[in-house]
């Protein structure tokens, strides 16, 4: 007997919602303790500003925070299930997704958490897509959230002048493709043999199973900024490409891109023939924010109406792994709510 499989049905960004916490560090307070100047920072990383969770806070108050304010974009009162893209869960074991699902009262739904560091957010965005299109879930809510200040050494000014706490969540429903909002398309990749470039040493099955202890700054992340530089203009250029051939766009109206440095951005934008104008960014106002940047850089961008209905986007993303993967829609017309504590602009 044979039978025909419906179309798979598509995914569909139904609401979305950000959050940072409280504590903002500006590059002038770094300055104080470490080598380095505002200067420095903004001329070489675009960055002004970034925040920080307080003592105690963790990863999952800010995915919670995120969570919620996607479900209110979507008016929607719950989700059939949650993926979590996170690199700084709360403990190494059990994952975060479950404890979110439980503070958001979802009900014993499916929730877990995907790890593809900077690339988590477009990760989890696919990994949902697939619930959906399988009929596993009708509603699949996404979050991107990472807590890097937990894991850098206080006297690495490279990283700590890069990075920023944060979170971001869409949720996403079942949809047809021609819908505005539905993930038409994704690109994914890895290349593991560059797994160096990006990574914390030590705390892993690598390091344990020697039975020795590991020197504390080997539980703190590393970054070769150069060659990461390098590959993250390339990959996130090519993957980019490949799905505006693949859509027929020609050229999209936006890009919303991994947010880790503005001259990373503008790279990306000129290998693509887009202006400044197509390429969104936020990284000035919250800096790196690993899983959370790109709803972040997608909630400013809606809120301050430099990403409007109706326009094409691709999102794309790249990171430790290494990682890259991009996806495309053209944006629905949702409410969303501004981040909180951001000062007024200057
Ligand atoms: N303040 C002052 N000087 C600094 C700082 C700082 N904060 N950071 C580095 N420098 C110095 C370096 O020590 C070096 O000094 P030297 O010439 O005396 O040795 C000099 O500046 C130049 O260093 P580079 O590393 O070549 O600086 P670069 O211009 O490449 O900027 C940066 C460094 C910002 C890290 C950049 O390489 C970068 O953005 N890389 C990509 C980051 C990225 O894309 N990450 C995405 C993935 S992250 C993830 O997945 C978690």
């Amino acid at each position: 007997m044979t039978a025909t499989l419906p179309a798979p049905r598509a995914a569909v960004v139904a609401g979305l919602g950000g959050w940072i916490p409280h504590r903002a560090v500006d590059n002038d307070e770094l300055a104080r303790t470490l080598d380095t100047s505002d200067t420095w920072i903004r001329t070489r990383t675009g960055i002004r500003r970034r925040y920080t969770i307080a003592p105690g806070e963790a990863t999952s108050d800010l995915a919670v925070e995120a969570g919620r304010r996607a479900l209110k974009s979507a008016g929607a009162a719950d989700a059939d299930a949650l993926v979590l893209a996170t690199s700084t869960p709360d403990q190494p074991c059990p994952a975060t997704a479950p404890q979110v699902a439980a503070r958001l009262g979802l009900g014993p739904v499916p929730a877990f958490d995907v790890n593809a560091v900077c690339t988590g957010f477009v990760y989890a965005l696919a990994t949902a897509a697939g619930l959906i299109a399988t009929g596993t879930a009708e509603r699949v809510l996404v979050i991107g959230a990472d807590t890097f200040s937990t894991i850098l050494a206080p006297d690495d000014r490279t990283t700590r002048a890069i990075f920023g706490d944060g979170a971001g969540a869409v949720l996403l429903r079942a949809g047809d493709r021609s819908e505005p909002g539905a993930l038409l398309d994704f690109d994914l990749g890895s290349e593991g043999e560059q797994a160096e470039l990006i990574q914390v040493p030590a705390g892993g099955s690598r390091q344990r199973s020697t039975g020795l202890a590991a020197p504390a700054r080997d539980h703190c992340f590393t970054m070769q900024g150069r060659p990461v530089f390098m590959h993250a203009v390339l990959r996130m250029s090519a993957s980019t490409q490949k799905l505006i051939d693949r859509q027929e766009w020609g050229t999209p109206d936006k890009l919303v891109a991994h947010q880790a440095n503005i001259r990373i951005l503008n790279a990306v934008g000129d290998q693509l023939g887009l202006g400044e104008e197509q390429v969104v960014a936020n990284l000035d106002r919250v800096g790196n924010t690993v899983a959370g940047s790109i709803p972040l850089a997608l909630a400013d961008a809606v809120t301050d109406g430099r990403l409007a209905p109706g326009e094409r986007v691709v999102l794309t993303g790249f990171g430790g792994g290494l990682t890259w993967g991009s996806a495309a829609l053209v944006w629905p017309d949702l409410p969303v709510e501004a981040l909180p504590h951001q000062p007024p602009a200057a």
